[in-house]
């Protein structure tokens, strides 16, 4: 079977009342465009069009990476009008799938049961039952319970729109058939529309067979049409995405309290998540995993045993087993810290690698260093690994001690257990096993007098 996938994305979403079109607005950081196409992009021996027109090549170019073919309708005339648009491209022995663009959350499964309804004697058409179904085009059935048309609200009948069966708008039909139909639509109704609808009585009136089915839940055919719609269907989406994540034994603090803006691709057990953690893109996590309240982190890797104290702010970075990060603690892109690395408050670690059993606890630049293992970095370091134009490396080698408040100025290199003296700000490179530091003596003066204010009268 041959699926040619026709996705509608032409409306404007006036509603939303925003400069961007409706359907690059975002659920999970991810347009709402992409998450429609994502899930029938898992869709075997399928062709993808989407029906654009609203800032048509504004949305081609955000979503230029997707494998589909672009479609524009450059006047919206209705549904219907908006798939006549893509039926040059479909061939007879297809079986066309339609979606909308502002449909997220439809799943994969409900898809594939719609289009197992499909073949030449069938169509296979999206329902749901809804306790208000305003807004929606109704099911018509008649005594026998079969499906006789589609009636859009503003067309209804007010016994028609006592009718709680809606029309999700979602359909797969042979394609044959639907150009034959689309050839036969007018837009005599109450909007003046195109209405695709309308080939439901077609359909009916060719003998074809009307096979429905419903999604698990009304909230997979959820529309977005405004700011309100898109909070929903946010927490939605990250119910379930919390929902599965406990199942697969992680312990969330609050569900409600807990973000996931990417996807995780591996997963350990007995991971605990504090609240108000905010996980971004691309993401593992080992098992035994401890993450502190108020955190994010985009595309890292964090090893077993990790403890990540609150209020981490973490970046592509990858993380060894058993280390211990925070509280306050930045790590910006390509940092890489070994096993049992300590990295504590207000310390931020840029494009560095740690070594084994390290520790910077406190107050701490590192950017663009090379640390070995067993080094302790004293309070108040700092790497001036820049001066103003270039970008310099600084070399800290094993078992190395950095005494507190030091500047280690790059390119620079302190040698194999040599130890620097607090205070200072070391200019050339520091040889091994011995004591290095910059620091004016210390003088006393011991007739200096302090001022003393003048009483005044
Ligand atoms: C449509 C259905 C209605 C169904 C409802 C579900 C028709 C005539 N009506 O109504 O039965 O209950 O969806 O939400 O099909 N679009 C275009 N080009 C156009 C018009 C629309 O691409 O010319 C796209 C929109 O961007 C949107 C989708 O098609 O993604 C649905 O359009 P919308 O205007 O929301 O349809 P409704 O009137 O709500
Ligand atoms: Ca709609």
């Amino acid at each position: 079977m041959k699926i040619t996938t026709i996705i509608l994305a032409a409306g404007k979403g006036t509603r939303m009342c925003s400069d961007l079109p409706k359907v690059l607005h975002k659920v999970a950081d991810k347009p709402l465009l992409q998450h429609v196409y994502d899930m029938s992009n898992q869709l075997e021996n399928n062709r993808i069009h989407v029906v654009v027109g609203h800032c048509s090549d504004f949305v081609k170019e955000t979503l230029k990476d997707l494998n589909a073919e672009w479609i524009e309708q450059n006047q919206q005339l209705g549904t219907g009008h908006a798939v006549q648009q893509v039926s040059d491209y479909i061939l007879d022995d297809d079986v066309v799938l339609i979606l909308y663009g502002d449909v997220p959350l439809l799943k994969l499964a409900t898809v594939k049961t719609l289009l197992a309804n499909v073949n030449p004697q069938s169509l296979a058409l999206l329902t749901v039952n809804l306790e208000n179904p305003t807004g929606y085009g109704r099911i018509v059935r008649n005594a026998q319970s079969q499906v006789v048309k589609i009636i859009e609200e503003k067309d209804a009948s007010d016994t028609e729109k006592q009718i709680k069966e809606g029309n999700t708008g979602i359909m797969s039909v042979q394609g044959g058939q639907l150009k034959k139909w689309l050839n036969q639509l007018g837009n005599n109704n109450a909007q003046g529309e195109y209405y695709l609808t309308d080939v439901i009585e077609m359909a009916v009136a060719d003998g074809v067979l009307i096979v429905t089915n419903q999604p698990e839940t009304a909230d997979e055919v959820l529309g977005v049409n405004n700011r309100l719609q898109l909070s929903h269907l946010e927490r939605i989406y990250q119910q379930e995405l919390a929902d599965s994540l406990m199942q697969r034994g992680v312990t969330l603090k609050d569900p409600a309290r807990f973000d996931l803006r990417g996807s995780i691709d591996s997963l350990g057990y007995d991971i605990e998540i504090d609240v108000n953690v905010i996980l971004e893109g691309k993401i593992s996590i080992g098992n035994h995993v401890k993450i502190g309240p108020n955190t994010s982190i985009k595309n890292s890797i964090i090893g077993d045993g990790v403890e990540i104290l609150a209020n981490c702010v973490i970046e592509d970075t990858v993380i060894g087993q058993n280390s211990r990060i925070g509280p306050y603690a930045r790590l910006r892109p390509e940092t890489v810290l070994a096993n049992d690395v300590h990295i504590g408050n207000f310390v931020e670690i840029k494009k560095s690698i740690v070594g084994e059993s390290s520790k910077i606890n406190h107050l701490s630049y590192i950017g663009d260093a090379t640390v070995g293992s067993k080094v302790n970095i004293g309070a108040g370091t700092i790497t001036c690994n820049y001066d103003g134009v270039n970008k310099f490396r600084t070399t800290i080698e094993d078992g190395a001690f950095i005494g507190s408040d030091t500047q280690l100025v790059a390119p620079v290199t302190v040698g194999k257990n040599a130890t620097i003296g607090a205070g200072s700000t070391i200019t050339k490179n520091a040889p091994e096993n011995q004591l290095t530091l910059s620091r004016p003596k210390q003088v006393s003066v011991a007739s200096w007098q302090r001022p003393v204010k003048q009483e005044s009268y």
